[in-house]
């Protein structure tokens, strides 16, 4: 479907993407913020990396499954929290969530996700929620007891955009939220009708433009339209006191997102959550902070075993994930990767994606010696 096929790789997917999405829209998704220095550094820090390869071991049998928050699944990995899905497929956080639950493996819904809440929560799966607190906190509890309800089984509150990120580039396609019509948005979504019959006109014909389904009535409407107040605007003033709180609020795991510290690591243990997600926001938020690899492991031996540490940003190979295991990790969010996989083919691409990096995995494990995930250790990286 739609040249699957003909994507052997993340990077493949990510032309394929290029080719269907309006530009503005890509740019959203594909880009990082200022001079994309954090972007370049994720790739460049995975790839100085360097496995020592093990031989002579029998690893015919080897598994890459794993249990995680005392759950098994088929891989170390699971889908990052994503905004944008739903406007590069039509309720594309849908075909997020079924293609995680076919491949074994955790979804997890953002808070400004464009398919409700209940919908996703419908597919099944193990399923986990990326909250933002919102500046009247009210409506952020209200949102917090549905999610509660559904039995969604994590918690991971993002907490890296203490400032709106400075994305340039999105200023310059018009594509800063709200989004504005304009003659160039108009003529770069004509260019591209793919996305045009399949994605935009899918919404107009059945919801309605995609809008921000989870928010309270009146704020919906955020990303073509400004809303009335700034209610449901992310709360640049959160603190340690909101993690301890949440802490009393949310019953299952609970995970801060965005760590790149170790004494912030240790903050968030203090604090309550069962574990941090090493990330820079895939290079979107601070164009002058640190790659996550690079900053996992002195995370990973604050958090030691207190937590659990699961690392984003800049995964695009099986070979990615075995580098951030063997440095401390005990799983990582796959984001873009993922993405691309929608805004080509739905389900299929991102079950495309995420069985590419199994792939990828797998034979990564083979050449390191390694009949499962726990036998990566710090002894696979060269010094
Ligand atoms: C939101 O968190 C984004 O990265 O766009």
């Amino acid at each position: 479907m739609a040249g699957l096929d003909r994507c052997f790789n993340v990077d493949d997917l990510r032309l394929a993407a290029k080719r269907r999405l309006p530009r503005g829209i890509f740019e959203y998704v594909d880009r990082g913020t200022e001079g994309e220095v954090s972007l370049r550094e994720n790739r460049a820090a995975f790839d100085r990396i360097r496995i020592l390869p093990r031989v002579l071991e029998d690893v015919s049998a080897r598994t890459t499954g794993t249990t995680l928050f005392g759950k098994a699944q088929t891989m170390p990995m699971a889908i990052a929290p994503m905004s944008p899905a739903g406007l590069l497929w039509h309720e594309g956080e849908l075909a997020l969530a079924r293609a995680a639950k076919a491949a074994g493996i955790p979804y997890t819904l953002p808070t400004e996700s464009m398919t409700a809440i209940e919908k996703i929560a419908e597919v099944g799966g193990t399923q986990w929620f990326q909250l933002y607190l919102w500046n009247h906190r009210p409506h952020s509890y209200a949102l917090l007891d549905r999610v509660i309800d559904l039995g969604f089984e994590a918690l991971l509150v993002t907490v890296d955009t203490a400032t709106m990120p400075n994305r340039e580039f999105n200023s310059r396609n018009g594509f800063a939220m709200p989004i504005r019509p304009s003659l160039r948005a108009g003529w770069d979504v004509a260019m591209h009708p793919g996305w045009l019959f399949g994605t935009l006109a899918r919404y107009v014909l059945t919801s309605g433009l995609p809008a921000a389904v989870n928010h309270p009535e009146g704020y919906r409407e955020a990303i073509f339209r400004s809303p009335p107040d700034d209610a449901t605007g992310i709360d640049r003033r959160t603190t340690w006191d909101d993690i301890r709180m949440l802490r009393k609020m949310w019953p299952r795991t609970l995970l801060v997102k965005g760590i790149l510290h170790p004494d912030d690591a240790r903050k968030a243990i203090e604090a309550g959550a069962d574990g941090v997600v090493v990330s820079n926001h895939g290079g979107r938020n601070f164009d002058s902070a640190v790659a996550s690899i690079d900053a996992l492991p002195a995370v990973a031996d604050a958090v030691g075993t207190k937590g659990t540490v699961l690392l984003d940003s800049g995964i695009r190979r099986g070979s990615d994930v075995a580098k951030a295991l063997a440095l401390g990790a005990k799983a990582v969010l796959v984001g873009r990767a993922a993405l691309y996989g929608i805004a080509v083919a739905g389900e299929a691409g991102a079950s495309h994606a995420l069985e590419m990096l199994r792939a990828e995995l797998d034979k990564t494990m083979g050449f390191a010696g390694c009949r499962d995930v726990d036998a990566i250790g710090r002894a696979l990286v060269a010094p």
